[in-house]
């Protein structure tokens, strides 16, 4: 299957990362209500996160090596693309045993810039780790990474976006918990059938809980969830009590379903918005 380009005007892609919500970004972006500051707890490859990063944004994830990640893109942006260039070159000239060395540092001293290099090159761009944490997944034998000079205008773009967000690696109700009337907050928590694909997962009652937090603190949020790929649907739905309007935004089609070599499907998800 040919990878859709991005539309013009659309999120330089930079970390891959599964469930990227670069699709359906400018979207959910559009949707948001005037808000003091922005709030995104479950970061991954923050797509909204470009549109929505004036401000003063705060944007966790409980990954750590992944805002590692993002801290190198705001601060050392030069390092990054040196770092990334010299990586592709390295697999150029050594091959596949290149990506299981860098593998097997990554999950020794979980660097960053490794992660990067993984996501770039690894079979599908799909994050996967063993249950005591590893990387795991393989290299992608047809996939020698984006061309550094490419990496490099998306670092740029990126990095001159999130100079003024405040990065943390932590669970999401710590970054709930500091919200204020007046803020807006986009989750986008795992799905329930993926957890093995990310460290930690989330318990639906919790996430529920907190949203009933927010609702009661004034702090509007919009939250993608119940993801359905074909006819399968992934988790249950949110409490109606909850939210205020439900819409179903098409986010592409389904890399595990390409993976697995199924059929292609087209995956929809519900957004909630709690105003
Ligand atoms: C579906 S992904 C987010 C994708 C993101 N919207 C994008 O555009 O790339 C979900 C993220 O939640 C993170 N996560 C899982 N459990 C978490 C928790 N308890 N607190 C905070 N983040 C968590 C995972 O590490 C993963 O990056």
């Amino acid at each position: 299957m040919k990878e859709r380009r991005p539309a013009a005007g659309a999120v330089p892609s930079i970390l891959k990362w599964t469930g990227s919500k670069r699709s359906q970004a400018a979207e959910i972006a559009r949707l948001a209500p005037p808000h003091a500051r922005y709030v995104e707890p479950f970061l991954g490859g923050g797509a909204v996160l470009y549109h929505l990063a004036g401000g003063g944004a705060a944007a966790s994830d409980l990954y750590a090596p992944l805002i590692g990640f993002w801290r190198m893109v705001q601060a050392e942006p030069d390092h990054l693309v040196a770092d990334y260039a010299e990586q592709w070159r390295r697999l150029r000239d050594d091959g596949p045993g290149y990506f299981y060395a860098v593998r097997e540092r990554f999950n020794a001293d979980k660097r960053p810039a490794d992660l990067n290099f993984l996501m770039r090159t690894c079979v599908n761009g799909i994050v996967r780790f063993s249950q005591d944490g590893d990387f795991n997944n393989s290299f992608h034998l047809s996939r020698r990474g984006m061309l550094p000079a490419r990496f490099a205008k998306a670092v740029q773009a990126w990095s001159a976006r999130i100079q003024g967000v405040a990065f943390a690696a932590r669970d999401y109700r710590e970054a709930l918990a500091e919200t204020r009337a007046g803020d807006f907050v986009y989750l986008d928590p795992p799905y329930a059938g993926t957890y093995q694909r990310y460290i930690g997962g989330i318990d639906e009652a919790a996430l529920f809980a907190a949203l009933d937090q927010l609702n009661r603190r004034d702090v509007r949020w919009a939250l993608s969830f119940d993801g359905r790929r074909g006819q399968t649907v992934y988790r249950a739905e949110v409490p109606p009590a909850l939210y205020r309007r439900r819409l179903s935004l098409v986010s592409g089609y389904s890399a595990v379903a390409k993976v697995l070599n199924g059929p292609v499907e087209t995956v929809s998800e519900a957004l909630y918005l709690s105003w």
